[in-house]
């Protein structure tokens, strides 16, 4: 049966918040409140990371309430089937977590070991570090990754589980940055929609730093100028 590789790109998203760094699914948007003015105030970057995150993109309680949201919407699609979920190591450590916990459904767990090692902020050449080990041959498979960028890793992930032989496979990012795609991939449940900023914490890294802020903030550009100012320079 399989997935068709990702769904292709187009589909239009709907943009009801107005905002234009950050856009969630239609779902998220769904409200019976009446309209008020909001005076919510800009969340702060705590002061042990000021000197590293510019800002905070995505809060704790954001994403809390979006993965939530996101795993009930899975576990409709789910339903009836027992799935096997395969996340990629090592971005998704906090978003799998979360998310799994979630879902109210039978399931397997696996990862898949995948990196890039590029040039700073570049994704360069992709290097599988872990094989899966369960048996997905008529599964139904959830593919979990932290971020769909360029679409390289997907692109190369997708056809390498195909010949697995699984049922189908679903595909889930908690972010999706469109702007980066140089691959014609779309994944089938997007947490959030995010802009073309270099995005760290909440499991992503730059140089495996980071993983472990509770929010997903912005990297000051003098963080990975630096970095790759080195690179250049060895
Ligand atoms: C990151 C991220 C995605 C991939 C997305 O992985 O976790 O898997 O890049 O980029 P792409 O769409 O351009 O392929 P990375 O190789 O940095 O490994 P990590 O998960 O260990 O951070």
């Amino acid at each position: 049966m399989g997935s068709g590789l990702g769904r292709m790109r187009g589909r239009k998203y709907f943009s009801a918040s107005g905002k234009k760094t950050l856009r969630f699914r239609p779902s998220h948007f769904v409200s019976t409140q009446p309209k008020t003015k909001k005076t919510k105030t800009k969340p702060t970057v705590p002061v042990r990371w000021r000197q590293e995150v510019e800002r905070i993109l995505i809060t704790d309680e954001q994403l809390a309430k979006r993965i939530k949201i996101l795993a009930r919407e899975i576990e409709k699609d789910f339903r009836g089937r027992e799935m096997v979920v395969v996340s990629l190591l090592s971005g998704t450590v906090m978003f799998l977590a979360d998310l799994i916990r979630h879902l109210n459904l039978p399931l397997r767990l696996d990862f898949i070991g995948v990196s890039s090692y590029g040039l700073g902020t570049e994704s360069g050449e992709l290097v599988f570090t872990k094989e899966l080990r369960l048996d997905v041959r008529g599964r139904d498979v959830l593919l979990v990754d932290d971020i769909l960028d360029t679409g390289k890793t997907m692109s190369r992930v997708l056809p390498k589980l195909e010949l697995l032989k699984p049922r189908r496979i679903k595909t889930c990012v908690l972010l999706d940055k469109p702007a980066r795609r140089t691959f014609d991939i779309e994944a089938d449940f997007v947490g959030f929609e995010i802009p073309d900023l270099f995005v760290v914490g909440y499991g992503l890294d730059f140089a495996e730093r980071y993983r472990n802020l509770p929010f997903v903030g912005v990297l000051h550009p003098h963080i990975y100028k630096e970095v790759i100012q080195r690179v250049i320079q060895k």
